[in-house]
């Protein structure tokens, strides 16, 4: 039995159980507007590339739910379905010094995947899942391996543009950015960097 809970622009989300586990079965979708042959070369390329960088993740100590099944073909990954929030849903309504807590994880989650050489590519706040007091990192498809302190950078200023957009709180980043500054040697450099990209945005919008 499969679920339907969530279909995205990409990728349609299933319940389902798998071996009598709880699982997400993640199956990224036929796009009509792609020629056929691109689609599912597409599709199949960002189904591994997920898959690869969940358990690199996790190898390496973040938290990403487990994966029990990779179908290429069908593009579609079955993994752990991590019960708990999302960052999205619950940061708002907490008190600050839990909105602190939380920042503070999701900082130590990014500086641990910038410490694998892992970007993300989309840290959003509905890919971040706090689950048994561990802050999962979810939606792998855009990532890439990279040590480029302007990926990292650019991994940063997506979740600082997530929190302006989408939350009240004006300190949830620096929190955030804190935290990663704390765990890693070069914070300060991404840190300067998420500055610039900042800096660049606001020049376009200008133009
Ligand atoms: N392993 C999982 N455990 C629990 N919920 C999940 C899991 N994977 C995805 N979800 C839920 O489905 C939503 C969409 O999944 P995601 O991988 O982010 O796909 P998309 O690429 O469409 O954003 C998430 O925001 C989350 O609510
Ligand atoms: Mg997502």
């Amino acid at each position: 039995m499969e679920e339907l809970i969530q279909r995205g622009a990409e990728a349609e989300i299933y319940r389902s159980t798998w071996k009598g586990r709880p699982v997400v079965i993640k199956r990224r979708t036929e796009k009509s507007y792609r020629l056929p042959d691109i689609d599912r070369i597409l599709r199949r390329q960002r189904t591994r590339q997920e898959a690869l960088l969940l358990s690199a993740a996790r190898r390496g100590g973040t938290a990403t739910p487990i994966i029990y099944d990779v179908d290429l073909s069908a593009a579609a990954i079955t993994m752990e379905y991590v019960a708990g929030r999302r960052v999205k849903d619950c940061i708002d309504a907490l008190d600050e010094p839990e909105q602190q807590r939380i920042c503070q994880k999701i900082g130590e989650g990014v500086a641990g995947l910038h410490r694998q050489d892992i970007v993300h590519g989309d840290i959003t706040t509905s890919n971040l899942i706090m689950s048994r007091g561990r802050m999962y990192f979810i939606d792998f498809g855009l990532g890439e391996k990279s040590s480029a302190m302007e990926d990292r950078g650019v991994d940063l200023h997506l979740l600082m543009e997530a929190f302006a957009a989408a939350h009240r709180h004006p300190d949830l980043f620096s929190w955030v950015m804190e935290a990663y500054e704390a765990a890693v040697p070069w914070g300060r450099e991404v840190r300067r960097k998420v500055a610039d990209i900042a800096e660049r945005g606001r020049y376009v919008v200008r133009e």
